[in-house]
């Protein structure tokens, strides 16, 4: 008796340009899988009815994006300790009793794509610097105090908002200004960029990183353009680096597993085929 095939889905609203059903189509075709990853626009007023009778949409499982994550959190039954702390699901799926369960698996692509791509980056973890207080930063903040890192500055032009990432996580973080940044480079081991600042069509990040010691080890969770000018930069004065694409292929890793029974790869063709439709695109 063949079962019948699962199906998955990037929901949210927009989702016409998410890559997810690219990444997680190459992994169903890698691995022979009888399965089906596709996409669901979720209009706001909907969101919270959807969520809530997940069952009736006949998918296995899904990914949540923007502006969607807290209200798929809410509506879950279970959530990881992620989720929980982050008030917010990417990640979904019902376990064998329709219960709605929820993960958040952000922070888990932010390791997965520093392991590989910098292996022994955390091999003596000490102090980060983590700039912009969104979505983003919070699962990295999450992320680098499960590798214990000893302390996270999170720098941002609305302090109020990295204060608020502080309170949740405690005494191993604190927040500051951009005025501060010069002063909290020269200690740092890591840097992070999780701002929108040197995306293409945004803002350059302008930032002198004349202070920060030449082993620190930088990243941006901006992949287009793939190499930022943060990482130029960078890269230019000897500093270690490694490009944000991979933090958004890692992230897909756990839910694939979860839905579709394979723990998959990010290897260098899927890479390659991500960076051909990003290229398309722009
Ligand atoms: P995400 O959830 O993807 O992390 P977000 O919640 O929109 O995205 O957060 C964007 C981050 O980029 C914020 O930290 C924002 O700073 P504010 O909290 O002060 O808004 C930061 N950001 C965006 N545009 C910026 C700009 N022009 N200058 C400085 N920071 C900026």
């Amino acid at each position: 008796m063949s079962e019948t095939p699962k199906k998955a889905a990037i929901t949210g609203h927009p989702v016409a340009h998410s890559r997810s059903p690219l990444v997680h189509g190459y992994w169903l075709k890698k691995h022979g899988i009888d399965g089906d990853y596709g996409r669901v626009d979720v209009a706001p007023e909907e969101a919270q009815a959807f969520y809530r009778n997940f069952a009736a949409s006949g998918l296995t499982g899904a990914n949540v994006t923007v502006p969607h994550k807290e209200t798929a959190a809410v509506a879950c039954d279970r959530l990881d300790e992620a989720a929980r702390t982050m008030g917010a699901a990417n990640t979904i799926w019902l376990d064998e009793d329709g219960r709605l369960c929820g993960a958040n698996t952000d922070w888990e692509g932010f390791l997965g794509n520093l392991d590989q791509g910098a292996p022994g980056w955390d091999a003596r973890p000490g102090t980060a610097v983590v700039l912009g207080a969104g979505g983003a930063a919070r699962a990295i903040v999450f992320a680098l105090l499960a590798r214990k890192f000893t302390h996270v500055h999170i720098v941002n032009r609305t302090v109020e908002k990295a204060q608020k990432i502080v309170d949740e996580f405690g005494s191993g973080t604190s927040a500051h200004g951009w005025d501060n940044l010069g002063k909290l480079l020269g200690k740092a081991d890591l840097l992070v960029n999780t701002t929108a600042l040197g995306m293409t069509g945004k803002p350059l990040l302008e930032i002198d990183l004349s202070e920060l010691p030449k082993t620190a080890l930088v990243t941006d969770a901006v992949y287009v353009p793939l190499e930022t000018d943060l990482l130029k930069q960078a890269s230019a004065r000897g500093n270690p680096t490694v490009d944000g694409l991979g933090m958004l292929l890692h992230q897909a890793v756990p839910g694939f597993e979860r839905w579709f029974g394979v723990r998959p790869e990010v290897d260098d063709d899927l890479r390659a085929l991500v960076l051909k439709d990003l290229g398309a695109a722009s």
